[in-house]
C-alpha cells in the first residue's frame, strides 16, 4: 500500500484512473470487514450521490484498534504532551486505548446513547477527547466535534443542527497562561439552545475549577465510568453509514455539517496517511492540529490509528513556556513525522533562531504543512531551520469536505517545491475549469480547482441540507467543485491560490464572511457590514470591516473594540477583525451586489486602479473609504 519511487507512484496513478473499482478495492481488501462489500462504487453526480464499498459492513474501531492487539498491543497508541511541560505526560498502548474506548462506549450506552444518536463533543485536547471520538464510533453513535475555543453561542447552534442527545464536555481546559472555562461556556450553551435536545452532559475533571452540575442532567466523567465493563462488542455498521459531522464554515449563513460515513473514509484516511507521510512502524508522528478541525480527525485519530502508527496529542500552544515548545517536543520524543499549519510557521519564524537551534531536530525525516497557501518565505525558511536544508515538506492541500489529503509530494517520491502542493495521490483526479465550466487542459494552465471522479473520502453531504450540499459542491457537470482557484505548472504540479468564494482563510480557521458580518449587523448603531480579507504576515489573511453607521460616533475606537468583544463573543476570538473602518456607503452594483473585488483591494492598500467602477450605483463612495483608510 505504501509508494516508494516515482516509478510506482506513475503505475500506481495510471491504474487509479484506468480502474478505479480494482485500485481501492485492493487498499480496502487491507482491513477487516465484518462482510465484503458486493459494489465498489455507485455514483451520480447530478443527484448527487456515491456509495462506496455498498454492502460491506465493518466498525472502524475495531480497524484502528482490536486489529493491533496481536501483534502490537503494547506499542504506545497515543503520546499526550500537557500544556504545562511540567505536568508529567501520558503514553497509552493500543491494549490500554481499546481498554478505554470500551469501557466509555459501555457509559455512552448507558446513558442511552444508540446507533445514530448524534453527540456533541467539546473538549480540550486530552486523551479523552480521542476516547470519546472512538467510543462513539464503537456503538455507532455519530459524533460533532466543536473546537474547544467556540463560544456557547456557536456551540449551541451546532447542537441544534445535528440535534445532540449528549454533550461531553470538561470543567476547563488550559492554552498557555489561560484556563478557558468549559463547563460555563456549555452550560451557556445549553441555556440558550433552541432545541433543547440535549439530555446528558458527561464532564471531565481537568483542571478543578468550580463549575455547576446540574442534577439529573450532569455527570463527572470519573463516576460514570466506575463499574463500566471493558468489553463492548463493536457495533456493526454498513459502509454508508455516517461516522461523524464536523462542521465547517460557508460563504452564507450557518455553519455546514459535513457528513463523512464509515467505510470509505476509513480507506482513504489510512491509505492517505500511510502514503503521505511515509509512516513505518516504529515512527513517532506528530500532528499538532486540534480534533476539533478535520486534520485532527483524519490525521491525529483515525489515518495513524489505522495504520497502527503512534500518534502524539499536544495540549497546548505553539508559543508558551516559550517559542521554541515545537522543537523541544520533536527532541523530546525523536518525532520523525511533523504536520502543521503554515500560520503556526509564520508565527514562530519572528523568534530568534536560539530557539530554534537548542532543540535536535535530527529525528525528524518530513515536514508537513496544511490550511493555507504556505508563502515562499516560510517554506524556506520551514525547510532550512527545522528540515536542515534535507528534510522533505509536504505542502497537503485538502478540505473538511475531502476527508483526507488530495493533493501533495509524497516524501522521497516527489519533489518539493516551495508555494506548490504538488502532484493528486492516485485515485484523485484534479482538474483545472474557467468561468463556463470548460475544463481548461495542459500546462501551465489556471483556472477554479475540481476533482472530476470521486474518492472514497468525498463528503456525503451537508447535515439536514442536501439542497446546499448540491448548490455548493456540484453546480458544475460531473465534477466535485473544491471552492479553490489553482495553477498547475509544467510539471503538472498544482498551486493553490486561494478561495474563490467568500470564505477568508485566517490563520488556518475557515471562516465564511456573512456569519461574522451578520453579528456586526445585529449591533444596534451598525446599518450594513462588508468584510473581506486582506494579507498578514503571520495569520496568512486577516479581516478588514467596513461599517456603515446609522449616525456618526465620536469614539470610533471604543465602537471598534466593543464589536470585536461582540464577535468574540458570538463566533469565537478567531473571528475577530484586525481592521474596522467605519464608512459612509458600501460599493454597489444596480442589483445591489456589494463589489467585494474593490474592497480587497482597498484593505490591501491599493489607491487606484479599481477598474471601470462607473456601472456602480455609487462609485463616489469608494473615494470617501480610500481617504480614510489612508488616513487611518
Ligand atoms: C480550505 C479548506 C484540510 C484541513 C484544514 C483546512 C485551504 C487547505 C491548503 C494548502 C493552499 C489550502 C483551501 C481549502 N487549504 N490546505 N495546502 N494550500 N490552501 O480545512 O477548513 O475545510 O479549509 O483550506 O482554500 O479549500 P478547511
Amino acid at each position: 500500500m505504501q509508494i516508494k519511487t516515482v516509478e510506482q507512484y506513475v503505475d500506481t496513478y495510471r491504474k487509479s484512473v484506468a480502474d478505479p473499482e480494482g485500485f481501492w478495492s485492493e487498499i480496502a481488501g487491507h482491513f477487516i470487514w465484518k462482510k465484503p462489500w458486493e459494489k465498489v462504487l455507485q455514483y451520480d453526480w447530478d443527484k448527487p450521490e456515491f456509495r462506496w464499498f455498498e454492502g460491506g459492513q465493518l466498525n472502524i474501531t475495531e480497524n484502528c484498534l482490536d486489529r493491533h492487539l496481536d501483534d502490537k498491543a503494547d506499542r504506545t497508541a497515543i503520546i499526550w504532551e500537557p500544556n504545562d511541560p511540567n505536568e508529567e505526560a501520558r503514553k497509552i498502548t493500543y491494549r490500554e486505548l481499546h481498554k478505554e474506548v470500551s469501557r466509555f462506549a459501555n457509559v455512552l450506552k448507558k446513558q442511552g446513547i444508540s446507533k445514530g444518536d448524534r453527540v456533541c463533543i467539546y473538549l480540550p485536547m486530552i486523551p479523552e477527547l480521542a476516547i470519546a471520538v472512538l467510543a462513539c464510533a464503537r456503538i455507532g453513535a455519530i459524533h460533532s466535534v466543536v473546537f474547544a475555543g467556540f463560544s456557547s453561542k456557536s456551540l449551541a447552534t451546532r447542537i441544534d443542527d445535528a440535534t445532540c442527545k449528549m454533550l461531553l464536555t470538561a470543567d476547563g481546559g488550559y492554552r498557555g497562561t489561560k484556563t478557558i472555562a468549559l463547563k460555563e461556556i456549555a452550560d451557556k450553551a445549553l441555556e440558550i439552545s433552541e432545541t433543547q435536545s440535549v439530555e446528558k452532559v458527561i464532564v471531565f475533571k481537568r483542571t478543578g475549577q468550580n463549575v455547576d452540575m446540574l442534577e439529573g442532567r450532569d455527570i463527572w466523567w470519573e463516576e460514570a465510568l466506575e463499574g463500566a465493563s471493558a468489553d463492548c462488542p463493536v457495533e456493526v455498521m454498513e459502509a454508508e453509514d455516517p461516522l461523524f459531522i464536523l462542521y465547517t464554515s460557508g460563504s452564507t449563513g450557518k455553519p455546514k455539517g459535513i457528513i463523512h460515513t464509515t467505510g470509505g473514509y476509513m480507506v482513504y484516511t489510512a491509505y492517505s496517511f500511510i502514503n503521505v507521510f511515509q509512516y513505518n512502524e516504529g515512527d513517532i508522528y506528530w500532528c499538532t492540529a486540534d480534533i476539533g478541525w478535520i486534520t485532527g480527525h483524519s490525521y491525529i485519530v483515525y489515518g495513524p490509528l489505522l495504520a497502527g502508527a503512534t500518534t502524539m496529542m499536544f495540549e497546548g500552544v505553539p508559543t508558551f513556556p516559550d517559542a521554541g515548545r515545537f522543537w523541544q517536543i520533536v527532541e523530546k520524543y525523536k518525532v520523525n513525522q511533523f504536520y502543521t499549519a503554515p500560520t503556526a510557521i509564520r508565527a514562530l519564524m519572528k523568534y530568534p533562531l536560539e530557539l530554534v537551534q537548542r532543540s535536535d531536530l535530527s529525528s525528524l525525516r518530513v515536514i508537513g504543512t496544511v490550511g493555507e497557501p504556505i508563502n515562499e518565505e516560510a517554506w524556506v525558511w520551514y525547510k532550512k531551520n527545522i528540515g536542515n536544508g534535507e528534510v522533505p515538506i509536504i505542502d497537503t492541500w485538502w478540505q473538511t469536505e475531502t476527508g483526507g489529503i488530495l493533493i501533495t509530494t509524497i516524501p522521497g517520491v516527489l519533489h518539493d517545491e516551495p508555494t506548490y502542493a504538488g502532484l493528486p495521490l492516485p485515485g484523485v483526479q484534479p482538474m483545472l475549469f474557467d468561468e463556463m465550466g470548460e475544463e481548461v487542459e495542459g500546462f501551465p494552465s489556471e483556472g477554479r480547482l475540481g476533482i472530476k471522479f470521486p474518492w472514497p473520502s468525498i463528503t456525503r453531504g451537508i447535515w439536514g441540507d442536501q439542497e446546499r450540499y448540491k448548490r455548493t459542491y456540484f453546480s458544475f457537470e460531473n465534477r466535485y467543485f473544491t471552492g479553490d482557484g489553482a495553477l498547475r505548472n509544467k510539471r503538472g504540479y498544482y498551486r493553490i491560490t486561494g478561495r474563490v468564494d467568500d470564505v477568508i482563510i485566517v490563520s488556518g480557521h475557515n471562516l465564511g464572511t456573512a456569519p461574522i458580518e451578520d453579528v456586526i449587523d445585529d449591533h444596534p448603531l451598525v446599518v450594513e457590514t462588508a468584510i473581506v480579507g486582506f494579507p498578514h504576515d503571520v495569520k496568512g489573511n486577516a479581516l478588514y470591516a467596513f461599517i456603515i453607521l446609522k449616525q456618526n460616533v465620536d469614539e470610533e475606537d471604543e465602537l471598534a473594540l466593543e464589536i470585536n468583544r461582540l464577535i468574540a463573543k458570538k463566533i469565537g476570538p478567531i473571528a475577530k477583525c484586525d481592521k474596522i473602518q467605519f464608512v459612509p456607503g458600501l460599493p454597489k452594483t444596480r442589483s445591489g451586489k456589494i463589489m467585494r473585488r474593490i474592497l480587497r483591494k482597498i484593505a490591501a492598500g491599493e489607491t487606484s486602479d479599481f477598474g471601470d467602477i462607473s456601472t456602480l450605483l455609487n462609485p463616489e463612495v469608494v473615494e470617501k473609504i480610500i481617504q480614510k483608510n489612508s488616513a487611518l
